[in-house]
Order: structure tokens, then C-alpha cells, then sequence
């Protein structure tokens, strides 16, 4: 089935009409929902529950995410950005200047924009599955004279990543961070690193990706189980937000945030565990749920520096250079490719 692209264009004026950005953003989201939906229903008919992670990000999902990152016990975001902050011009003078820049899952943008001042891209390409998010971040760098080039690509990357639509013919950084990578089984994160070497065609191009490190369990069981509960209502709305999207009846105080860290996999689990028998109407079925029983609703696997830079070597990037904070909680990685192909 062909995807549906609705591209729009947007005119935005400076406040003293000085100059004027305009950007296009580009739908490759297929419009039938339905195939989605049908997918939630197997998920939560399964034996083994679970619902996919996209299903956290409603309005209120993303606002309870950007609460998470301040909590005290959730680190990664914030040593992410000390490693940036502290290493900027050094990875800067890695990267190189004047490259087409790629942010898979740009949200707001504030991540990649700190980055325009030292890696002067020639083009920003915002890549998200919120059409909201990109066009309001978009919109808004837009109203900086010196911002670059902007477009906006709206698509599901967790299946394919395709960023033909929007990308052009030039020397490209893709920027993957937050750990976003943990969320995928390591043999997909090995095949979406594939993709992403795979639309880096001309010499110069490569990726800067953030991912976890491997640490002492309590830290992380912390860190996805924070004691404010914000980890917990995050997990929860997950189940209004399919309430709204399929009908079903779940009464969230049913219901109870799991959040740990299974050492023996190398990855935090997200569930959520019924209290006691509940049953919740799916569409035409009714799902029993025995008490204790759980839905799982996400995996963050954490990565060695060793083990993640294999991986990048195994997608087919070459020399990933490592930076890393002085407790050595988060890994930055730069890898480019050689220059032939
Ligand atoms: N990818 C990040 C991580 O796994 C951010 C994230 C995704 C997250 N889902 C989350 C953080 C749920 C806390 C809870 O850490």
C-alpha cells in the first residue's frame, strides 16, 4: 500500500519582517488508522499482553514525558546534555560544518538547535511522528534569521525509516539522541542503524547518537520508578489514551506502574500489573486479566560503550569515537563512514 504524502507549505514572518523562513512539511504517515488499531486489539488479546510504546505520546503522555526528565532520579537526559554541553566544540570539529541535518524524533528541536551554532547546518530536517510538535518547533525556529534551511518530515520510523521524501542529495548528520535506540530489541536497533547507514550515501555523512550505559541496578530502578509517581502516571495514561483510541474500559486505578531493571537482558521493563482479576472489554472480546497480571508497555535496553560501538561497526559505520561523563553513566557516539560509499 502506497503511503499518502500531504506535504504543506508554511510562510513565517520575522517579527520586524526583516526576512522570512518558509518550510514544508511532509505526511507520510498512512491516514488508515485502522491497521494500527487493529494491532492495539492483538497486542492486548495476546497471552502475553502488551501495548507498543507510541501509545504513550497523546497530549497529556508527552507533557507527563517532559515532566519525567526532571525528576531527580531520572539521569540520562540530563548528563546527555552535560556531555554535549561540555564536549560541544570538540564533536562539533569531528562532525564538520555545513551539513544537511537529521533529527529522528525531533520533538521540540531545543536538542538540535543548540547544536546550529557550532555545526552550521546547510538544512534542518525535523523528523517525528507529531505533526504538532514539528510544526510548532519549526515555526519557531523559523523566527531566527540565522536558522537554516527547514523542513519537517511526519512519519513512523519504528517500522521503516525512509527519509527520501524530505532529505536531499548532500552530506548528512543524523542526530539520534536520548537513548531513543534502547527502545528498540537490539536486533532492530541493529537494523534501524542499518537504515539510517544506508541514507548515508556521500562522504562526510554519519550519525551523533546517545545511548545508556549499563549501571548498578538500583540507579536505574530509580530512575523509571521515580518516587514523585510521574514515571507511574505516565505509564498509566497509556491506558485512557487507548481507552479514547479503542473504546476498551480499563479503570486505570486497577492498575499499577512496574518499572525495573532485568540485569539478565541488559534493560529497564515497563508494565503495567492488574491488582486483581479485571476484565476490560476489547472491541467485540472481553480480556480477563488474573491478579498480577501485566501488560508490558516498553524495554530501554542499556549498552556497554564496547557492545554499542560493535553494533555501529555492524550497521557498517566506521572509527565511532566515544564521549562519555566522568561517571561514565551515558555514552555520546560520533561514527561516520569511510569515504568510498
Ligand atoms: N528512550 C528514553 C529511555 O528509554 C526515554 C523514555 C522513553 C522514557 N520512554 C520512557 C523514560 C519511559 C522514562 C519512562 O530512557
Amino acid at each position: 500500500m502506497a503511503p499518502h504524502h500531504l506535504i504543506t507549505s508554511h510562510r513565517v514572518a520575522t517579527p520586524d519582517d526583516a526576512s522570512e523562513r518558509t518550510f514544508s512539511i511532509t505526511n507520510t504517515l498512512k491516514l488508515d488508522a485502522k491497521a494500527e488499531l487493529d494491532a492495539l486489539e492483538r497486542g492486548l488479546l495476546a497471552p502475553a499482553a502488551s501495548i507498543a510504546p507510541k501509545f504513550f505520546y497523546d497530549a497529556l503522555g508527552s507533557t507527563l514525558y517532559n515532566a519525567i526528565v526532571l525528576t531527580p532520579e531520572y539521569y540520562p537526559t540530563r548528563t546527555e546534555a552535560a556531555i554535549f554541553e561540555k564536549f560541544r566544540n570538540e564533536i562539533a570539529s569531528v562532525i564538520g560544518t555545513g551539513k544537511q541535518f537529521i533529527d529522528l524524533g525531533s520533538g521540540d528541536s531545543v536538542k538540535a538547535e543548540k547544536w546550529f551554532a557550532s555545526l552550521k547546518p546547510s538544512r534542518y530536517v525535523a523528523v517525528d511522528i507529531s505533526e504538532s510538535a514539528a510544526r510548532e518547533a519549526l515555526a519557531r525556529l523559523a523566527g531566527n534569521v540565522d536558522a537554516p534551511e527547514l523542513a519537517g518530515l511526519i512519519t513512523d520510523f519504528s517500522s521503516v525509516l525512509d527519509v527520501t521524501p524530505v532529505a536531499q542529495p548532500a552530506a548528512t548528520l543524523f542526530f539520534y539522541p536520548g537513548s531513543s535506540i534502547g527502545n528498540f530489541m537490539p536486533d532492530e536497533a541493529l537494523w534501524f542503524l542499518k537504515q539510517i547507514r544506508a541514507h548515508c550515501t556521500l562522504p562526510g555523512s554519519g550519525l551523533l547518537i546517545g545511548i545508556d550505559a549499563k549501571k548498578d541496578s538500583a540507579r536505574l530502578d530509580a530512575a523509571y520508578d521515580d518516587a514523585l509517581g510521574v514515571t507511574s502516571a505516565f505509564n498509566l495514561n497509556t491506558l485512557m489514551n487507548v481507552n479514547r483510541l479503542l473504546g476498551t474500559n480499563f479503570d486505570v486505578r486497577n492498575w499499577q506502574h512496574r518499572g525495573f531493571y532485568n540485569a539478565a537482558m541488559g534493560r529497564i521493563e515497563m508494565h503495567l500489573e492488574a491488582h486483581s482479576a479485571v476484565q476490560v472489554k476489547v472491541r467485540g472480546a472481553v480480556r480477563a486479566f488474573a491478579p498480577g497480571e501485566r501488560i508490558h508497555t516498553e524495554n530501554s535496553y542499556k549498552y556497554a560503550p564496547e557492545q554499542f560501538r560493535a553494533l555501529l561497526v555492524e550497521a557498517g559505520f566506521t572509527e565511532p569515537k566515544l564521549w562519555q561523563d566522568e561517571g561514565k553513566d551515558f555514552n555520546v557516539f560520533y561514527a561516520g563512514i569511510s569515504s568510498v560509499g
